[in-house]
Order: C-alpha cells, then structure tokens, then sequence
C-alpha cells in the first residue's frame, strides 16, 4: 500500500526532473536537503531514518535495564557509555530527518502512538548478564551489516551521519563479544548461560534484517534511488557468513540444526526465522511491545516540564530582543 503510494507520487512527478534526479543518484552523487527530489524518495527517506532513529532510542531499554546490575566496575562503565552512545545515533538521526521537513517532535509523536515502527528486536527481553553480551555482539552487529553500505547512501546528511554511527557500533560489537567470549570460556554454568543467549537471540537478530526478498516492500524503489544498498537477504546472507565462524572459535553449538557450509553457493546454509513471529512482533505483539512504548510514553510525560522551561526561555529571550530592536 505505503509503496505503492511511493510509486504513484513518483509518477506524479515532473518526467524530466525525475529523470534528472535518478540519472544524479546512478552518477553516484549525493542529494543534499535544498535539492528538488521527488515526493516519495522524501517521504521514503522520513520512514526509513524516522525508524532507524526511533530503534537507537528504544533500543537503550533493553540494555539500561542492566546497568545497574553488571558484574563489575569496568563493564558498567562500558556499558552506560554503549547505552549513551545508542542516544546519540537517536539525535544524528532525528536531526538527518529534520532536513527533510518534519520535526523531532512529529517523530516522536509518531513512535508514541505507533504510527511508526522501530526495530523488532527491541520487543525481545534481556533476561541476564549474557542477554547484554549477546546483544552487543549479535544484534550491534547485524546492525553494522547493515548500516556500513548505509554510508554510501544517496541522501548526504543520512550517509554523514551513518559514518560515525559505524565507527561506534562497531566498538559495541567488539564489547559485547568481548563480555560472551568471557562468559563461553568460564564457568559450565557461566558457557551454559552464553549459549541460552545465543540460542534465544539468533532468530530475532536474523529478523532485523526485515523480511524475505520476496516479502520485503520496499526494497526495489529504495535501491533505484539508494536508499538501500543491498537486499535484506543479502545482508542477512553476509551476517550469517560472518558470525557462524565467531560461534565455533568461540565454542559454543549453533542456535539453529540448518547451519551447514554450502560449497556451491560458497555461503552458509540456514533456516529462516519463523516469519509469522517476525509479522507479529511489528504488528505490536511481541514480548516486550507494550513494556517499551509505555516507557517511551512515560519518558515523554516525565519530560513536558523540561520541554515547556526550555520553550518558555526561549519565548522570553525572544520577547526581550524584540523590545530592543
Ligand atoms: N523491525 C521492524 N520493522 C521492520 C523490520 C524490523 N526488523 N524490517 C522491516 N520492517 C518493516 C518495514 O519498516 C516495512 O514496514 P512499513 O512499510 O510499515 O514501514 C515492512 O516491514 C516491510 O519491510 P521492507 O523490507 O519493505 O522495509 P525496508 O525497505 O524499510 O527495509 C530495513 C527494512 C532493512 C530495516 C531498512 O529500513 C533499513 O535498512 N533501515 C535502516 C537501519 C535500521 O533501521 N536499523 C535499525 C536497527 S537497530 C539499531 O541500529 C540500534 C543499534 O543500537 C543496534
């Protein structure tokens, strides 16, 4: 529907400045905010970042949940440093969607109602310290997968600021399979706890990737205009490859029988995720769906006196310029 809406306002569209405008993006170059660009690349563009954005911060609930519980000095000191850093690709990316028209506060309207989406694998819990390790390391790092072609993505302010979210997803990768690598070579009870984790997460971390080629909505318009660099198979395709390896160093079993190295294809064989789970999760019933946006919900009420002394302020210093001019 949303796509076909996409297309039909493309068409819509001058024929010569869209013809203009796509022979721009096969060049390679990057569309900057005051450049014309068709109605749905905008409106495709306010989803995708909109989402992206909206996952960073609902994404700090699973891991804040463990901040003050992680085992030693040094790990809760990495911790709320990853956990701040997620806030900080929130605010890059509200602020590459704000160039295109619509406000922080619209957004942010939108995720509280659920108008928008934000990534599934934030509907999941994390039940114990292996839970974080787990995160870093699987879902940190399906989500650099995907977001490493992103800094090539054709809208200038979203590929800036996609290239130091990387540079920060990747230490978060790098902590959290530090903190499972720990657990996987301690204790039987402590390597018993990293595989539950990697057991429980696998699936979910494949379906960040959004659904099968062959369901995925989007794809084909937002890869003409390079507002996606690869298919959701294919980057789902590359993770597995990357990770399976990470598991047997590591010494743990893999999450899923299906895994088998396919020589033809040169790629690891898989099984898909249960897709109905994937539809019902962003649908809205997934585990934690309801936990999460009441705690957004509750973040936003807990903030309006910021909001409105921070706007009055502004009121006033505007008033009194205005009396001195
Ligand atoms: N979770 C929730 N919704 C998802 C999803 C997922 N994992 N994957 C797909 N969807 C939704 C889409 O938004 C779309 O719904 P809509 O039409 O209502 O918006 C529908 O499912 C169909 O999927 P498509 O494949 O057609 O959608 P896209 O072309 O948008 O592809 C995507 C989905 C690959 C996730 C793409 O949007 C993308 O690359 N986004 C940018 C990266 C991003 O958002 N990452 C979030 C990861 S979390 C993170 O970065 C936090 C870090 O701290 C770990």
């Amino acid at each position: 529907m949303y796509a076909q809406m996409v297309k039909s306002e493309a068409t819509q569209d001058d024929p010569e400045k869209l013809a203009a405008f796509q022979a721009r993006i096969d060049r390679g170059e990057k569309i900057e905010p005051k450049d014309w660009m068709p109605e749905g690349y905008r409106k495709t563009l306010i989803r995708q970042i909109g989402q992206h954005a909206h996952s960073e911060i609902v994404g700090q609930l699973p891991e804040g949940n463990w901040i003050t519980r992680a085992p030693t000095l040094e790990r809760k000191a990495i911790l709320l440093a990853k956990v701040q850093d997620e806030a900080g690709h929130g605010l890059y990316l509200y602020c590459a969607a704000e160039t295109l028209g619509v406000s922080r506060d619209e957004l942010t309207e939108m995720l509280l109602d659920g108008r928008m989406k934000y990534s599934s694998i934030f509907n999941y819990p994390t039940l114990n310290w292996a839970d974080i390790g787990a995160v870093g390391w699987l879902v940190d790092g399906a989500a650099i997968m995907n977001q490493v072609p992103l800094q090539r993505t054709s809208f200038g302010p979203y590929s800036r600021a996609m290239i130091r979210v990387c540079k920060e997803e990747s230490f978060h990768q790098r902590q959290g399979y530090d903190a499972i690598r720990k657990m996987a070579e301690g204790t039987p009870e402590q390597k018993k706890m990293a595989q539950d984790a990697l057991n429980r997460l696998w699936f979910p971390s494949l379906m960040m990737f959004g659904p099968s080629d062959k369901d995925s909505v989007h794809s084909e318009q937002s890869m003409a205009w390079k507002i996606k660099m690869n298919t959701n198979d294919e980057l789902r395709q590359k993770f597995v490859d990357q990770t399976v390896p990470q598991i047997e160093f590591l010494g743990l079993e893999l999450p899923d029988p299906g895994i088998k190295w396919n020589e033809e294809r040169g790629h690891y064989d898989y099984t898909d995720p249960d897709w109905s789970e994937f539809f019902d999760v962003i649908k809205g019933n997934g585990p934690c769906n309801t936990d999460r946006l009441a705690a957004r919900n509750n973040a936003w009420k807990d903030g309006a006196w910021v909001r409105d002394g921070l706007l009055a302020h502004a009121q006033k210093k505007a008033a009194r310029k205005h009396a001195a001019e």
